[in-house]
């Protein structure tokens, strides 16, 4: 049983299975158009938003070292992920890397992880994205009423129109095709980028000294009671929870950790790389790398602006900025995070879509969602399916806890990558890699390490919804993705008396 559990698919097995054409994707995308892609997903509801909370109530003016903490252990994650990216050149992220190196079971664990990471991510950030749009709106004296803004209205009913809205567009963009929705990203990304630089260097003729003292606030003890609310680490070694001092700079990293999700999602886009073997890497390093310099300036200036006791929780860089006597800048900057989070919502569905594409094309999610369209050559079966589920969870969810159970996914993502790197340098020594991770098994243990104190850092409650989530896969993974596993088919056919060629089409 247990042979089964951990068969693994050749790496060679998925790169043809790409090549059959009723299951390929359009190989369009360069180095340039990943790297915008990746920092059209990364810089968003993480930098826009959750800078100004955990500012606030964990880290003060060090929520920068935050940043940078959160950023050493995504360039570690990276390294690894360019490694595995440019060698399995297919859709499916970490779940294909995973199936070529661990074997299916571990691979159905962090599809089914993958899944949650990009669909909770999703609705996350079309929630943020309407709260910007409605605040765009209220200026411009047009208020929507509370029971369509995702608040309860007077009939405990609310709904985000918005946000829902905003997912079934972008999934009708999707179907339609990557490069109409690549060319949308490049303009997105640029107004992106140019309102972080203008709260970069417009921001830093209000800094005011004062408001770094003191640069790590001293550790404060939380209320009892909190209890599963506190960080797991905390809990573990009974310390008593606290917020601030250098503990509270980890629990900001961890929370601050959501800014950077994006990067591993460049990776599911490697089957539709013209190039994925030089391209990859660079469009994964290149973006990781730009948003983290950005985001440590953007925090550097925001808590240099106003004292960070004082900053909003809703939009603390437009605030920043409204609190120094300049509103014209909040409302460019409020405008920027508009536009700017919709790229973030469409590659997280984007990710979404393909890594659900891979596990059905491998037989253990139905085969019916893996059939391209035949004119648009996209998944568009599993992007519609996902994409009424996600307007539907974003219409009636609110975002912060969703945002950690977002950040555990991904991290567990990034601790099952950084080993698969170690053990297929081990089992296929032989493949080309035209990235390779320095300082094997060096860098990939430290990615786990620094992955694993990051989620220990996440609260107690998130490991238990975490737990539940992953406890549903594996009721599915055997009621159903076992026994109709491709890989698994065609091992059986291979063992019998009557071999089948490989590669035959297993419905
Ligand atoms: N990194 C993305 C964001 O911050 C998911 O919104």
């Amino acid at each position: 049983m247990s042979s089964t559990l951990f068969r693994t698919k050749k790496v060679e097995q998925s790169i043809q299975d790409t090549e059959e054409p009723e299951h390929a994707l359009k190989k369009s995308l360069s180095a340039l158009d990943l790297t915008v892609f990746g920092v059209g997903v990364i810089i968003g509801t993480g930098i826009f938003v959750l800078t100004g909370k955990v500012a606030k109530e964990n880290a003060g003016p060090a929520v920068s070292l935050a940043f940078v903490a959160a950023g050493i252990a995504c360039g570690l994650a990276a390294l690894c992920y360019a490694e595995f990216a440019s060698t399995v050149p297919v859709a499916g992220s970490a779940y294909t890397f995973s199936y070529a190196s661990l074997g299916e079971l571990p691979a159905w664990i962090i599809g089914w992880d993958l899944v949650l990471e990009f669909a909770l991510g999703t609705a996350v950030v079309a929630v943020g994205w309407s709260g910007y749009v409605r605040s765009l709106l209220d200026n411009a004296g047009w208020h929507l009423p509370d029971y369509l803004s995702g608040r309860e209205g007077a009939t405990g009913f609310g709904f985000d129109i918005l946000a829902a809205a905003l997912v079934l567009v972008l999934t009708v963009i999707l179907v339609i095709g990557v490069k109409l929705s690549a060319r949308v990203t490049t303009v997105v990304v640029a107004i992106k980028v140019t309102v972080v630089m203008i709260v970069i260097i417009a921001g830093a003729f209000f800094i005011s000294g004062d408001n770094y003292k003191p640069f790590v606030p001293k550790a404060e003890h939380v209320a009892a009671g909190s209890g599963v609310k506190s960080p797991l680490v905390q809990l573990m070694f009974g310390w008593a929870p606290t917020n601030f001092g250098v503990l509270g700079i980890f629990t900001a990293a961890s929370v601050v950790f959501f800014a950077f999700i994006g990067f591993d999602v460049v990776a599911t886009a490697a089957e539709e790389t013209k190039n994925p073997q030089r391209d990859m890497p660079r469009g994964i390093l290149g973006s990781l790398l730009i948003c983290t310099t950005l985001y440590v300036a953007v925090s550097i200036v925001v808590t240099g602006m106003q004292k960070y006791t004082r900053l909003s929780i809703d939009a603390p860089l437009a605030d920043a900025f409204k609190a120094t006597g300049h509103p014209w800048y909040a409302g460019v900057i409020s405008f920027g995070a508009a536009v700017g989070l919709t790229t973030v919502c469409m590659i997280l569905l984007l990710g979404q879509t393909r890594v659900f594409f891979a596990m059905s094309r491998d037989g253990l999610l139905p085969r019916f969602f893996s059939r391209v369209h035949p004119r648009f050559r996209t998944p568009h079966r599993p992007t519609i399916l996902l994409g009424v589920i996600i307007a539907i969870v974003a219409g009636f969810t609110s975002l912060s806890e969703l945002a950690e159970l977002v950040n555990i996914g991904t991290l567990f993502a990034f601790v099952v990558v950084a080993i698969g790197v170690i053990i297929l340098r081990h089992t296929r020594p032989d493949l080309h890699r035209a990235f390779r991770t320095p300082l094997v098994p060096l860098v990939p243990i430290l990615s786990v390490l620094a992955s694993l104190w990051l989620m220990l850092n996440l609260p107690a409650e998130t490991w238990i919804r975490f737990a539940v989530w992953m406890v549903i896969g594996f009721v599915v993974y055997f009621l159903y993705g076992r026994s109709h596993s491709r890989l698994g088919r065609e091992q059986a056919a291979a063992a019998g008396r009557t071999p089948t060629p490989s590669g035959g089409d297993i419905e």
